[in-house]
């Protein structure tokens, strides 16, 4: 046997002895985990785009197991109960667009070379916790250093720190000198820097962008991030202009679709979306200059739209008293109004849309701030909140698991003390935060053992 075989072999041999034991241990199945009963004031579970009043969810462990009529829950008189009967309860919401490893509160002009990878970490840890704790109870997380979102996803899931269920990416991929690329700097500067993120995040022509697609599958990714036009917050590089061309983006989703990954692609310029979309994507993200052909298509495809329309008033606002460079503020000027109407337009033409901020650029624990502006150009509430829910979960593809309040997904769930169907900006305030049937707010005082 080669070498290299037989010590494979043995390491083989070593694991299976080492897991017996805790394989036959299983055998003796442990007691399920007792019922705990949630009475909804009002549930808006959805499946539709109604509430019901009075309604009982059964959670055991981390999953519901029934939906019910309260007139129909018999509830044993010894049993755990978390009273919400005076709140409306929701499915935990879906954020399709964060950057967990990054800061909104301030701005460093040289803040790539001071960068490091532990700094992603510490932000992470934090803005994962403020997210939980803002009601979102998962994130597609699309674009950060290699690879922070999978550590991230996998310290989450551990349960070693709190934090929504992570979708997690890669860096997003990027032609050479494109949104995604460190520009401005000398080539001296710019080699010492993130080779990790160039080696991963960096493509030009089809057959690089085939390898770092397999390369960020191979280490963990969920989901692939390209970005297909300019953008506004990188220096060089124009938000409308087309950066990676059909044949580089059709090739990431054939490699990424075969693994069974999504697209998502990031795309201000009305060209780059169009041929995003016909290349294949399974979002657009921004779609600021999205025009009526660029809508048909994504109707037509079925792309999901994911529009960051609160972003605008914190570029604009606060990201200016701490010093956003000009060029980046001047290209927000050109892109924010237009990504708003083009936005009202897609909702009235049917284009699907999921709800996703960039939290990141405003910050974490904010990102409920955008269900006004969804409302304000074009949504009804109960279509935002399917956009953070049963659509945003469609899109990231764990419909199966969390979106909506149905028996068999898990317990993710949040109330607020106000009807959001009236005021949808009440999310804004989220009083009670479950995740897979832990409480991990509760300014209800529901959950108290009584
Ligand atoms: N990450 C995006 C970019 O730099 C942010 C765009 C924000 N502006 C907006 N109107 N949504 O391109």
């Amino acid at each position: 046997m080669p070498r290299k075989l037989s010590a494979l072999c043995s390491l083989l041999f070593a694991l299976a002895a080492f897991s017996l034991p805790s394989a036959l241990a299983q055998t003796a199945k442990p007691a399920p985990p007792p019922p705990t009963y949630i009475k909804a004031g009002h549930l808006f579970d959805a499946t539709s785009d109604q509430l019901r009043d009075d309604v009982v969810v059964v959670v055991e462990g981390e999953r519901i197991t029934r939906v019910l009529p309260a007139a129909q829950a018999v509830i044993p008189a010894d049993a755990a109960v978390i009273d919400l009967s005076k709140a409306w309860v929701l499915p935990g919401l879906i954020d399709c667009h964060t950057h967990l490893e990054g800061r909104a509160d301030k701005y460093d002009p040289i803040n790539d070379v001071k960068y490091t990878p532990f700094l992603g970490g510490f932000n992470g840890v934090v803005n994962a916790n403020l997210t939980l704790q803002a009601g979102f109870t998962s994130v597609r997380d699309v674009g950060s250093q290699p690879f922070f979102a999978v550590d991230l996803r996998r310290t989450i899931d551990e349960g070693f720190i709190p934090g929504p269920r992570v979708v997690a990416s890669g860096p997003g991929i990027s032609i050479t000198g494109g949104h995604g690329d460190m520009n401005g700097f000398a080539p001296a500067v710019e080699n010492m820097m993130y080779p990790a993120e160039r080696d991963y995040g960096i493509v030009d022509g089809p057959e690089q962008m085939r390898h770092v697609v397999r390369e960020q599958i191979k280490y963990g990714v969920d989901v692939i991030k390209i970005l297909a036009t300019g953008g506004v917050l990188s220096q060089g590089d124009k938000p409308g202009a087309e950066q990676l061309t059909y044949e580089e983006m059709k090739m990431a989703v054939d490699e990424a679709h075969r693994a069974g990954r999504k697209v998502a692609a990031h795309a201000h310029g009305t060209e780059g979306i169009k041929n995003a979309v016909r290349a294949g994507v399974d979002s657009i993200e921004h779609g600021s200059l999205l025009d009526q052909e660029g809508m048909d298509l994504m109707k037509a495809h079925g792309t999901y739209l994911v529009a960051d329309i609160y972003n605008d008033d914190y570029i604009l606002g606060k990201a200016i008293d701490f010093g956003l460079p000009k060029e980046m503020v001047d290209k927000e000027k050109t892109v924010g109004r237009l990504q708003r109407e083009n936005f009202a337009k897609a909702v009235a033409a049917g284009v699907k849309i999921a709800f996703g901020t960039d939290a990141g650029v405003y910050p974490h624990g904010d990102n409920a701030k955008q269900f006004h502006y969804m409302v304000k150009f074009g949504m009804t509430p109960a279509g935002a909140i399917r956009a953070a829910t049963s659509s945003a979960a469609d899109l990231i593809d764990r419909a199966a698991t969390v979106g909506t309040l149905e028996a068999g997904k898990y317990a993710d769930l949040i109330a607020v003390t106000a009807n959001p169907l009236d005021r949808v900006e009440t999310l804004e305030h989220v009083a009670f935060v479950m995740k897979g049937g832990k409480v991990y707010k509760d300014e209800t005082g529901a959950a108290k053992p009584r």
